[in-house]
């Protein structure tokens, strides 16, 4: 039998098929290269095994999926497959709509109708918007603020409805903020054109890509003023999901939502420090304004993780930068050069 990652090659997906692998289950990567590439594929390979199947396709076409299921033995399936960046999801609504939940829906459908019942999904803490309680509990409300964080809040909303109406089992984990890399540095994050997020804009600056980093607003209510997150190693996420899946096989049935964070918040500030320290300089930054629809701050209540799933964060602030530094340094322009 063996694990379907959907979105296999992308920053998350790949970590995980690293550790599915090392937890002895036999994977299959889906993914159509929007936002990653082979050269991905071919070194989660050079990490695990040569013969770790990939199926380039998109997953909104059923005829590829149903081929898939047909072919593979696939009994679980981990779904990172979707567009991930905010502010595009606000010029692009319907694209996000389209790609995020046509993924999702045909994907659930394929796997009823091939009798595959334990699916994780990759959910987000956007969910949550700017909540009253922090750390944020899964029993907080939602309050999804932008077009891609409704995809995932709908995602949500459809695979609850399946599992209701279906033999299907999910566990829907909510991701902090992910950073870092796998210790061999032979894999990492890559974005495509000017990194939206904080710790990929930081080490383009320390490596030399970009000028300076702009830290968006100095003004909120927090310590040092700068807006504040729960960063967690994409390790530890990648053995988070090898934990949700071990529990579904279990016998965990229904849908259930999980954070995956640490339980610490950091400021912009903070981690930009952090990271002059991994790099052995600082990083130059300027304070500019608050960027159009962040949040002031946010950190996991991560103990149902735990309670559930077994498991938790072990890797802190500077194992997260040292290692998306190594990969960084050693891949200046990422997976391409
Ligand atoms: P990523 O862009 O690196 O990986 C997503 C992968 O999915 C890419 O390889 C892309 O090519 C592929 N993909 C997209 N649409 C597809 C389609 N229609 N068919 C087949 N493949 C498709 O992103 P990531 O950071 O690894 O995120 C993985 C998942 O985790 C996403 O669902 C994202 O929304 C979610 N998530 C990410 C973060 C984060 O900050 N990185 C936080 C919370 C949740
Ligand atoms: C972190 C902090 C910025 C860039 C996003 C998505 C969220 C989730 C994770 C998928 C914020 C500040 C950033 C820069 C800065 N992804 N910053 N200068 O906004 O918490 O979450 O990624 O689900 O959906 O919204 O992460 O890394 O963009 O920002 O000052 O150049 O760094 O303002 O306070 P964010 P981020």
């Amino acid at each position: 039998m063996a694990v379907l990652v959907t979105g296999g090659a992308g920053y998350i997906g790949s970590h995980t098929a690293v550790a599915l692998h090392e937890s002895g289950r036999r994977v299959v990567i889906l993914d159509n290269l929007s936002n990653s590439c082979r050269e991905a594929v071919d070194a989660v390979r050079a990490l695990t095994t040569p013969d770790m199947a990939f199926v380039e396709a998109d997953m909104r076409d059923h005829r590829a999926l149903d081929v898939v299921f047909e072919t593979h033995d696939i009994d679980e399936v981990i779904h990172f497959a979707a567009s991930k960046a905010v502010g595009e999801s606000v010029e692009k609504p319907l694209d996000y709509y389209d790609n995020n939940l046509g993924s999702t829906i045909g994907l659930a459908q394929a796997m009823v109708s091939h009798g595959v019942g334990r699916l994780v999904f990759s959910s987000s803490c956007t969910v949550y918007g700017q909540p009253d309680v922090i750390p944020v509990t899964e029993a907080a409300p939602t309050g999804a603020q932008s077009p891609y964080a409704r995809t995932k809040y709908m995602s949500e909303q459809i695979l609850r409805d399946a599992c209701e109406a279906s033999a299907l089992d999910a566990i829907l984990l909510r991701y902090f903020n992910p950073v870092g890399a796998h210790p061999s540095a032979m894999i990492g994050e890559d974005p495509y054109g000017v990194p939206d997020n904080l710790v990929p804009f930081v080490m383009q600056v320390a490596v030399g890509r970009l000028d300076k980093l702009q830290v968006f607003g100095s003004d909120y209510d927090t310590p040092d003023g700068t807006a504040v997150r729960d960063y967690i190693h994409v390790v530890d996420l990648a053995e988070g999901h090898v934990c949700a899946l071990d529990a579904l096989a279990a016998g965990l049935g229904g849908c259930t939502a999980v954070n995956l964070g640490t339980g610490m918040g950091r400021s912009v500030l903070e981690v930009v420090a952090a990271a002059g320290e991994a790099v052995g300089r600082p990083v130059p930054y300027e304070i500019v304004g608050r960027r159009s629809g962040d949040i002031e701050q946010i950190w996991a209540d991560p103990s149902y993780a735990a309670e559930l799933l077994g498991w938790r964060a072990s890797r802190d602030i500077d194992d997260m930068l040292r290692d998306h530094w190594n990969w960084q340094r050693t891949h200046p322009n990422g997976f391409r050069g």
